[in-house]
């Protein structure tokens, strides 16, 4: 597969995103950043530390991709989805600022984090204000000639699904100092982090291009059988990923005891790693002898075989919902994309 569709398409999207995005966060191309935007358009990529513009690295902006994508596929005009997808990116930009802090992440896409460089209390203030900010991109939807009731819909989804993914958050720390996770408290722990927002992109897609229930109902499945490949892909390159290619630490996942899918497997298969992983100190070769043992048991493999499952579950959904031929595509080609990704 060359991923044709997916490239010609999402050349001219991702701009009108990235422009739809800055139009909310209010960068001025003709002034300097103030200090207090200044700090979201650092996280959003746009400038440096001292908040000189750069080209940057704001992250692969799937989420937005896929909405407009999902809106397309589903006989829709991409671009009337566009204020829903720039706050889906939006709202999962705020949920990176605190996660950071939550995960104690030093580095993000590369460069230092927000609570890094700023300090813990700024670095919550200014993810409130990108939580404030996504709701208004949202509402941008009025705009666009979205009927009102579609748009009332929307908000609604909006909220209950940022309460869903406080949830997983929540069930993510507290596993940390769990012994004892299941396979299924996992999934249940990733649908809600990650699976929920990928869904409501393809969700809201559908509503935007004004499907039916029926049809919303496979896209909102194809996007959260697709987060949940994801989400076990993210858990893969957590462990085994080039830090320089993925931009964020490889050992922090496996120091702060998180239970991802390859980890929940070793301990399953490994008595040793049992022992290692309950210890509450971390000795210096304490991630290399976890790795190892993780490499041992086949954690790799096993969890690259069910991020391969997921994927193949939500190209089912796809199918279900008759789309639109190139959009859809695109989507297959995003899919198969996500699955082989380094980064
Ligand atoms: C990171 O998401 C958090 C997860 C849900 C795994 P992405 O991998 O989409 O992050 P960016 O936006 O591309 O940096
Ligand atoms: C992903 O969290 C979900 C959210 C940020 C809500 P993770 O902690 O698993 O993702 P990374 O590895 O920091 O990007
Ligand atoms: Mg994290
Ligand atoms: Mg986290």
């Amino acid at each position: 597969m060359m991923f044709d569709q997916y490239r010609s398409l999402t050349k001219i999207m991702l701009p009108a995103v990235e422009q739809e995005m800055q139009t909310v966060l209010q960068l001025d191309p003709q002034a300097p950043s103030d200090a207090f935007f200044g700090m979201l358009h650092y996280h959003m990529g746009w400038v440096d530390a001292s908040l000189g513009r750069v080209a940057g690295n704001g992250g692969k902006r799937i989420r937005p991709i896929l909405c407009l994508l999902s809106c397309q596929a589903a006989g829709g005009d991409w671009q009337a989805a566009l204020p829903a997808g720039a706050a889906i990116e939006l709202l999962h930009n705020f949920t990176l600022i605190h996660d950071d802090i939550e995960d104690s992440s030093p580095t993000r896409r590369g460069r230092a984090t927000v609570w890094k460089l700023w300090g813990l209390p700024q670095a919550i203030n200014i993810g409130d204000s990108l939580f404030a900010l996504s709701y208004l991109a949202l509402l941008r939807l009025s705009e666009r000639g979205v009927p009102a009731g579609t748009v009332v819909q929307a908000i609604r989804r909006f909220g209950e699904t940022s309460l869903h993914l406080t949830n997983g958050q929540y069930f993510d720390m507290d596993f940390e100092t769990r012994a004892v996770v299941t396979v299924d408290e996992y999934i249940t722990m990733i649908e809600g982090k990650t699976a929920a927002l990928l869904s409501l992109c393809c969700e809201l897609g559908a509503l935007v291009a004004g499907r039916d229930a029926d049809s919303v109902h496979h896209f909102r499945q194809f996007g959260r059988d697709l987060g949940l490949a994801f989400q076990v892909k993210d858990d893969i390159l957590g462990i085994w990923g080039d830090e320089a290619v993925i931009g964020k630490s490889a050992a922090t996942d496996i120091e702060t005891r998180k239970k991802t899918l390859p980890v929940l497997y070793g301990l399953a298969q490994s008595a040793a790693l049992r022992e290692l992983y309950h210890r509450p100190e971390n000795d210096p070769d304490f991630v290399t002898r976890v790795v190892a043992l993780l490499e041992e048991s086949g954690a790799q493999e096993f969890a690259q075989a069910q991020a391969s499952h997921y994927s193949q579950s939500a190209l089912n959904h796809l199918a279900a919902t008759r789309p639109g031929a190139a959009a859809s595509e695109a989507l297959e080609q995003l899919a198969a994309l996500l699955l082989e990704r380094q980064a």
